[in-house]
């Protein structure tokens, strides 16, 4: 079959792989049909997360199951379904307790929380391909509605729309809140889009890439551009001097200041000023416990020297981890059915496989109108 193969930083081949076969008793093959780029494969991408070279790329995946095997009971051929971008057991003490991010026997180094096609998340091919191997098929699929509709929107189902979802969680965002999100990226986005879900009353993005302040501007939020106003300044004075009640992390150890320079405690020393004192931050941006390519030698250890006094002494809460998909996305698929929601205005290029190359670089020069994308493996570049 034809996958996008990683080579090493900076290079990536779309080439013939072996085709996934059933291994295991609960195994699903998926005949995928859509598989996006994600944020997080621009870590692995960079060199900025060690990976194998030979790794088929891809955690957002969705498809038509094409073969199970004999244990498989549940999922049937011919179903279409959402891959979560987490690969668990189902019955582990972490997967009973719903942390499917964090498995405890899915990824055989024995660090919690397994995964496709990436660093330290185990030995599984990822979906940028045409068939993807789902081990515990029963328990990891989500079954959608047949045919194609709602393609675009379903596949934000694998992870951002529920780790945008998320991050409102952990920020316990509801009704009448305020709420700032630092990132306008897929992630920042979709935390900003369920933000207006959950009720919340404004809602501030701050990023300084302009098609994605539009497109968080369309959705009602009020765009700050980091790289004209200082971002904590404005929201402080856009709500008094009280600040927000909840604050959204979706950029990560990569934080950068507008010269492009990296700081990586940046965006959670501007939350931790905007966020009222006894208010709740999620952190969904990725930070690494090792980054080669860290500006100093504590940010190469995973050390992230934020305003913890700070955060103390206003009483905030901080939380953050990769997302439980399996958590929400039932929820978030029934509100897409009914038309409640309409994750896929965030998608800026539908591609074949033969595109990918070229998608990597340009998606992660954040050019100008390459928000998200989504490559389809069965048809042409
Ligand atoms: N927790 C999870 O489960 C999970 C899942 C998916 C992605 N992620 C992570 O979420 C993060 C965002 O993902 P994405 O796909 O949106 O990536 P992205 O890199 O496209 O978006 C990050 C955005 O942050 C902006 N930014 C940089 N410095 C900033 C600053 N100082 N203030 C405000 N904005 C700033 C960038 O301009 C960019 O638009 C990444 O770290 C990704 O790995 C986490
Ligand atoms: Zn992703
Ligand atoms: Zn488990």
């Amino acid at each position: 079959m034809k996958a996008v193969v990683f080579k090493g930083p900076f290079e990536l081949a779309v080439e013939e792989v072996p085709t996934p076969t059933i291994v295991e008793p609960l195994d699903a093959i998926i005949r995928i049909t859509t598989a996006n780029i994600c944020g997080s494969d621009l870590h692995p991408y960079e060199g900025r997360a060690e990976l194998d070279a030979g790794m088929v790329l891809g955690h957002e995946n969705m498809g038509i199951v094409e073969e199970v095997g004999p244990g498989v009971d549940r999922i049937k051929v011919g179903d279409r379904v959402s891959v979560p971008f987490n690969l668990a057991c189902g019955t582990c003490r972490n997967c009973n307790d719903g942390f499917t991010s964090a498995c405890l026997r899915a990824n055989p180094s024995g660090q919690p929380g397994a995964g496709y096609g990436y660093p330290a998340m185990g030995p599984y091919w990822g979906g940028q391909a045409e068939y993807l191997r789902v081990p515990w098929a029963d328990f990891n699929l989500l079954t959608l509605p047949q045919g194609t509709e709602h393609e675009a929107d379903f596949t934000m189902l694998s992870d951002i729309f529920p780790t945008g979802y998320h991050g409102t969680e952990l920020a316990k965002v509801g009704p009448g809140k305020t709420v700032a999100v630092f990132g306008a990226g897929p992630v920042g986005l979709m935390a900003a889009y369920s933000a207006m879900l959950r009720g919340a009353a404004r809602v501030f993005v701050v990023d300084k890439e302009p098609d994605r302040l539009r497109l968080a501007e369309e959705i009602g939020a009020t765009a700050v551009d980091f790289s004209q106003v200082d971002p904590a300044e404005v929201i402080m004075d856009a709500t008094q001097g009280f600040g927000v009640d909840c604050g959204v992390e979706a950029v990560g150890y990569q934080a950068h200041d507008p010269s492009g320079e990296e700081h990586p405690e940046m965006v959670l020393d501007n939350l931790v000023a905007v966020v009222r004192a006894t208010g709740h931050i999620g952190v969904v941006g990725v930070y690494m416990p090792e980054d080669p390519g860290a500006a100093t030698e504590q940010a190469k250890e995973g050390r992230i020297a934020f305003n913890y006094g700070q955060a103390f002494t206003k009483a905030i809460s901080i939380a953050g981890g990769q997302c439980p998909v399996k958590a929400y996305n039932r929820e978030l698929r029934d509100l897409i059915i009914a038309g409640r929601a309409t994750p896929s205005f965030i998608v800026s290029h539908e591609l074949g496989l033969d595109s990918a190359v070229e998608a990597y670089d340009r998606f992660d020069k954040r050019e100008d109108g390459w928000t998200k994308v989504l490559l389809h493996p069965g048809s042409a570049a």
